[in-house]
């Protein structure tokens, strides 16, 4: 949530730098967004815009500014609505400053600040950084100094970058709970601090990861260097690892949306999880797993619990992170705990893995960035080969990771035939865009499923949703009549989930009481129901979609990759940002 860059360089075109990057932070946020830079005299100047980074982009280019150091952020609202007021960066006498988090203790550092007369514009946490390192700066503090005890006084997370017009050849940063990474240009040029890889896959080859605690110096000597210190004031070397994201990986490749493309990706990604899958672990150890995330990768966890419990015979609980975390759970050390996260970022993951690690109980990720914080904190770590996923929505990576999952059951898996079906979706001729017409102008709408049916059933919701914003509920096909069932009538509609698979015939029923109240239903089913379907085909308020049949527990792949084909045309039907939906951004790191 909210991308942050930095640049200083000796080159004064860093604006073009600060853009680029900025674009490619994007799936952290678009509410608004914001550049700070050194003017030719070493004057602060400022732009920011409310809305996405096309209307930053297109208002500095006619500026034609001309700077050697700056920083950016593309915003994710917390604290404040979104208006130009509350956009990053924030200024206090000379300084700027962009953060990717929450300041906690704002409220208490802001009412010393006014006393100390400090007049404030915004309604964010984030202002008060900027005030307070203004304020350390006129009680005769160096920049540095003012900046590492402005930090120390911070209460939250956060990953901050900051420049002073007074001191114009160096960029601070600093990093508690928000990721952070520095690296220099091949030509020792211009150097970067960022959110993430993504942001300087064109700028820098080689990355360091920033540590909780840790503060960055970017200066300007015989070159651009950089130096890291840990929270005790130590000057450290972090691990340099290199930037393994190509531009190949941030560009659409002729698709029209990043999402299209990683929908496109599915049946690869799922080839190279197969392939690169050589984790030995033996979950038969273990008396109880426990797997835990947000989102997506929650109902990744749920389908697991369905493929384990029946192959491995071992109990699985599956817990959203920010529950886990908050409710005292009972840790029992003969359990594997497994954290999922695409980004390896979402803040309810990362401290819902630090609770079970401070037990003193190993922790298994399974992660999609290896650099990020679940990976390196993590005692074990399984990388799913989804590659870059910029979609906001996550698509690819579910695949990588129900794959994995299913890899730490079971190794005999027929690859081809998962690739097979999940390629007859992509490239088959379901008319997908056409069902997308017919749902897109509902009030709301249920997924439904049996077994392992149901957690795709909740995926397919929520694309739903979080793409089209229509009301959307995943639902086990048995529970709709529990209460759900007085919603429908003859403007809703339920995609049921009903490959034919040992669940079949109970979810064709539960259909057909939908039916019974006027409910219209897409089924979703396989071409070796067809002999079963007992008319259910020719009533008129059914669509029926025929995907090819396959082993039962390679379905969960061609379901998915045709739900999320389903949830991109019902959005592209709206007209709807496919990568950007409303109120939405990658990477959760806030709470
Ligand atoms: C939905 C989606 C989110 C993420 C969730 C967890 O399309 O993308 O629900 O799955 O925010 O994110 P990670 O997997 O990065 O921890």
């Amino acid at each position: 949530m909210c991308g942050i860059i930095a640049a200083l360089s000796y080159n004064d075109n860093i604006s073009n730098n600060l853009i680029s990057a900025l674009e490619r932070l994007e799936y952290r946020g678009y509410d608004s967004a914001g550049i700070a830079y050194l003017d030719n005299n070493s004057s602060l100047q400022r732009i920011r815009t409310v809305g996405k980074v096309q209307l930053l982009k297109e208002t500095v280019e006619r500026q034609q500014i001309k700077s050697h150091i700056g920083i950016g952020h593309t915003r994710w609202a917390t604290h404040g609505t979104v208006t130009e007021f509350n956009a990053h960066p924030h200024t206090a006498d000379g300084v700027a400053i962009v953060h990717n988090g929450i300041i906690e203790n704002y409220q208490e550092l802001k009412k010393g600040l006014v006393n100390e007369g400090y007049v404030f514009e915004s309604e964010t946490d984030t202002e008060v950084i900027a005030k307070l390192i203004a304020s350390h700066i006129k009680s005769g503090k160096t920049f540095f100094e003012a900046f590492k005890q402005s930090v120390n006084e911070l209460v939250g997370t956060f990953a901050i970058t900051a420049i002073y017009e007074k001191e114009p050849h160096i960029l601070l940063g600093a990093k508690k709970g928000s990721p952070m990474a520095v690296g220099i240009s091949p030509d020792k040029q211009s150097g970067y601090i960022a959110s993430d890889a993504v942001a300087l896959s064109t700028l820098a080859n080689e990355l360091a990861y920033l540590e909780e605690g840790d503060i960055v110096v970017v200066k300007k000597e015989d070159q651009i260097l950089y130096e890291i210190f840990e929270s005790n004031g130590q000057k450290i070397r972090r691990e340099i690892v290199p930037n393994k994201v190509s531009l190949n990986d941030v560009s659409k490749n002729g698709y029209e949306s990043f999402m299209l493309k990683e929908i496109f990706e599915e049946a690869t990604v799922a080839r190279k999880t197969y392939e690169r899958f050589n984790y030995n672990i033996d979950i038969s150890k273990f008396n109880n797993i426990s797997i835990i995330a947000c989102g997506t990768s929650y109902y990744a966890g749920i389908v697991a619990k369905y493929w384990i419990e029946a192959i491995a015979k071992i109990h699985v609980d599956v817990e959203i992170a920010s529950e886990f975390r908050y409710r005292n759970p009972v840790l029992t050390k003969n359990s594997l705990y497994i954290f999922i996260s695409q980004s390896g970022e979402t803040i309810d993951t990362l401290c819902a893995m630090r609770l079970v690690k401070e037990a003193g109980i190993k922790t298994l990720a399974l992660v999609n960035v290896d650099t990020s914080s679940i990976a390196r904190e993590a005692d074990f770590t399984i990388k799913t080969e989804a590659g870059v996923e910029i979609g906001v929505a996550s698509t690819k990576a579910f695949v990588a990771q129900m794959l994995s999952l299913l890899m730490l059951c079971c190794r005999n898996i027929d690859i081809e035939a998962i690739e097979r079906s999940i390629n007859a979706i992509l490239n088959g001729d379901h008319d997908i865009a056409k069902l997308a017409n017919k749902i897109k102008d509902c009030r709301s709408l249920f997924y439904i499923g049996r077994g392992v049916n149901y957690p795709i059933a909740l995926e397919g919701a929520l694309k739903i949703k979080e793409l089209s914003y229509i009301s959307a509920e995943g639902y086990p096909a048995g529970e709709i009549k529990h209460g759900p069932i007085a919603i429908i009538d003859e403007n809703i509609y339920t995609m049921a989930l009903a490959p034919y698979d040992k669940y079949f015939d109970k979810t064709i029923s539960n259909a057909r009481e939908i039916l019974a109240r006027n409910g219209k239903i897409l089924l979703i089913t396989t071409n070796d129901a067809k002999n079963f379907l007992h008319g259910i085909d020719k009533n008129e308020n059914v669509e029926c979609v025929f995907l090819p049949e396959n082993n039962p527990l390679y379905l969960p792949f061609s379901l998915t990759t045709f739900i999320h084909l389903l949830a991109y045309y019902t959005a592209k039907a709206k007209g709807h940002d496919v990568d950007k939906p409303r109120n939405l951004a990658k990477s959760v790191t806030v709470e």
